[in-house]
């Protein structure tokens, strides 16, 4: 089995439990949207990869013209096709799929958005690529990755060994300045940086960048 299977069945079977989970720092959580939102138009046509059960996308959808949220797990997107229904949105397509596997093709999109997901691809230069592709010229790349070089240095070694029990999928120990260099190298601009959590320390950056060569 693919690394990548073997992380969607990891995330299928999370993804109720996903679900009912509270957002652990609300406050921060809203800086994100509202920084996000503000980078966004009306006229826009936005990407967002790793989705999840969709909270954040039937939250910005309703600020650009078309939303299409994709994630390898099928178990997320149903339950954020659920949600959808529910509160009966209409410029949102949930799909299951990757930056790297999609059917839309090079330059589609105004705004690519990755949250909570960029340290969990299997390839990141890969992945890093794919959004660039994506983008149409000059478009908005927006990211907040966690870090896991700036956490815990415990973390290091708990994670193999709850992944060799199934207990936790493929995770890449970034760094910020690691991770803004990868973007760099992979065609974009950083345009701003931040740290939108409530806490003392918020290993999460939050990046904006543009995609060069416009
Ligand atoms: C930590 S959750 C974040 C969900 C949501 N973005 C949020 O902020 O709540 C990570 C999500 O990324 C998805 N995921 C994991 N690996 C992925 C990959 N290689 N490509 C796309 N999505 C992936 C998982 O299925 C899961 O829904």
């Amino acid at each position: 089995m693919t690394d990548l299977k073997k992380d969607a069945r990891f995330w299928n079977r999370a993804a109720r439990k996903y679900a009912a989970s509270p957002v652990a720092d609300m406050m921060g959580y809203e800086r994100t949207l509202e920084r996000t939102r503000q980078s966004l138009t009306a006229e826009d046509t936005v990407f967002e990869f790793g989705c999840g059960t969709g909270t954040t996308a039937l939250k910005l959808a309703p600020s650009v013209r078309q939303y299409v949220a994709s994630d390898i797990s099928s178990e997320m997107i149903a339950i954020a096709r659920e949600k959808a229904d529910r509160e009966g949105a209409t410029n949102v397509r949930f799909e299951i799929g990757t930056p790297e596997e999609t059917v839309w093709s090079e330059g589609t999109f105004d705004a690519v958005l990755g949250f909570s997901v960029l340290h969990l691809v299997p390839d990141l230069d890969v992945t890093l690529q794919s959004v660039h592709r994506l983008l149409k010229p000059g478009g908005t790349f927006i990211t907040k990755t966690p870090c896991l070089r700036e956490m815990n240095m415990l973390l290091r070694l708990v994670v193999p060994a709850m992944q060799l029990v199934g207990k936790a999928p493929s995770v890449l120990f970034l760094s910020a300045k690691e991770l803004e260099q990868r973007m760099e190298a992979a065609g974009f601009e950083i345009v701003e940086r931040a740290r939108h959590g409530s806490g003392r320390k918020d290993a999460r950056p939050f990046l904006v960048a543009k995609k060069r060569g416009a």
